[in-house]
């Protein structure tokens, strides 16, 4: 098993979050809306998802390096990022580092369409639970970024075991709860979420996949 990480909480902290308010608001209509991955969730009203996921000059510049500095990735590096929505943060690292190789596959056209025209070409639509068409080891590092607790845990085991199988190094953050609190606010904010796992679940769930990346926890305080 890799290390407990602590790369994107602060990030993800950031954001404030009306968790009643989100709860009291037509939520099974938004999530159903949701759960498509299209304009709605990511450029729609705050009720259906991001509420506008625009470019932000540096909100991930801290995560690229961090990245960069903990991987030892090089100009000849590969990184892969499942689920990478947007791909900003791939983008970050391929400012950073312009000769390394980044792809990104994720389960919405919407967002693969709109991801910045610079890095497009390397971005295409796939399902993280579907099999990867790379070899084993084939990239330096593999990320996931709050992905993976969208999918079903049949799904969630299938897509472990391809991010443990093409990446030499492999990090994945998700959803998680310390507390009923903590528990109870996720249940309210998640609308496309699947898995509401603990940390000891999620811990579990990597040793039952022989996932033995690094990970990360993001928690709803
Ligand atoms: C919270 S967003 C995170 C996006 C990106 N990693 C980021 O941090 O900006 C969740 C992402 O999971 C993607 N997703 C959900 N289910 C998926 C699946 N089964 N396979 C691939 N991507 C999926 C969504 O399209 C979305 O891009």
């Amino acid at each position: 098993m890799g290390k407990l990480l602590n790369i994107i909480s602060s990030l993800h902290k950031k954001t404030n979050r009306d968790y009643i308010g989100r709860m009291n608001d037509d939520k099974v209509e938004c999530m159903k809306i949701a759960r498509k991955y299209g304009e709605d969730y990511w450029d729609g009203d705050r009720k259906y998802g991001f509420g506008g996921y625009k470019y932000m000059p540096g909100r991930w510049e801290p995560v690229a390096k961090e990245l960069i500095k903990k991987y030892n990735l090089t100009e000849n590096s590969k990184i892969l990022d499942v689920g990478c929505g947007k791909a900003y943060l791939l983008f970050e690292i391929k400012k950073l580092l312009p000769n390394c190789t980044i792809v990104g596959l994720d389960i919405s056209e919407y967002a693969i369409k709109n991801a910045k025209e610079e890095i497009k070409d390397s971005l295409f639509v796939h399902k993280a639970q579907d099999p990867y068409k790379f070899k084993d080891d084939e990239f330096d590092l593999v990320i996931s970024i709050t992905t993976l607790h969208n999918l079903v845990i049949n799904d969630l085991h299938s897509a472990l075991k391809e991010v443990e199988r093409v990446g030499k190094n492999k990090y994945v953050a998700v959803e998680s709860y310390r507390n009923e609190e903590e528990l109870f606010n996720l249940e309210c904010w998640a609308l496309t979420a699947e898995a509401f796992f603990n940390v000891d679940e999620w811990v579990w769930l990597f040793n039952h996949a022989e996932y033995s990346g690094d990970y990360e926890f993001i928690f709803f305080e």
